[in-house]
């Protein structure tokens, strides 16, 4: 019954059923390139820890993300970029939807949801232009507390930080937190 009557709604609306294909299009899309940028961060990371400790790491977080997400950027077409409510880069602070995003994002954990399943979209009007954004919530993992952590952050790592970034505020995390979230916006 309720399929009924939710096929009569879309047939009655007419141009409702090309809109939500191309949004459902667009997070398969978007989740694809999370992952490619995810895959490629963490080689970066583990590669570096085994060569040469976080103190090392920090370097690939601190050169090679950006460089990551900008050539995933200008090969797939979309921007892709990381934010946080407690950003460690200054150049990552979340925009005013993005902080209400995440802040969506901390409500729901707080009320039992798991950070791996958060995910928000939405199409929105910019210059003239329909642009799809897409964010989705990074859980905290235990490698992550070499940097991210609190007392386990060792004291060389706690200097370099502090001397790359002196407003870092992404510090204190625990196993399981959001760190922050990806987010993907493509103009159509
Ligand atoms: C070796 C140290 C190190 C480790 C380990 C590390 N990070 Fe980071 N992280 C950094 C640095 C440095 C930056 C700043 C990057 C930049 O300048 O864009 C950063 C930035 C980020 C950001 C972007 C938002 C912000 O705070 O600027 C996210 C999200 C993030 N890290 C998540 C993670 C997650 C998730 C893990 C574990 C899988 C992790 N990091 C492990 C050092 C680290």
């Amino acid at each position: 019954m309720k399929t009924k009557i939710l096929i009569t709604a879309i047939l009655a609306t007419g141009i409702s059923l090309p809109v939500m294909a191309d949004g459902h299009g667009n997070v398969m899309e978007a989740r694809k390139i999370i992952k490619q940028f995810a895959t490629e961060l963490k080689g970066e990371l583990q590669k570096a820890m085994k060569e040469g400790g976080p103190v090392n790491a920090i370097s690939a977080c601190n050169s090679k993300a950006p460089g990551i997400a900008a050539n995933i950027s200008a090969s797939s077409g979309w921007s892709v970029a990381r934010t946080s409510l407690k950003p460690r880069a200054t150049a990552n602070a979340p925009l005013p939807w993005e902080r209400k995003v995440l802040e969506e994002f901390e409500a729901k954990k707080a009320a039992g949801a798991d950070p791996k399943t958060l995910d928000y979209s939405d199409v929105v009007e910019e210059d003239g232009k329909k642009v799809f954004r897409y964010m989705k919530a990074i859980p905290t993992a235990k490698v992550c507390l070499n940097c991210h952590g609190g007392d386990e952050v060792k004291p060389e790592v706690v200097m370099r930080l502090k001397s790359l970034y002196p407003a870092d505020q992404a510090r204190g995390f625990k196993e399981g937190d959001i760190r922050g979230a990806f987010v993907l916006k493509k103009t159509f």
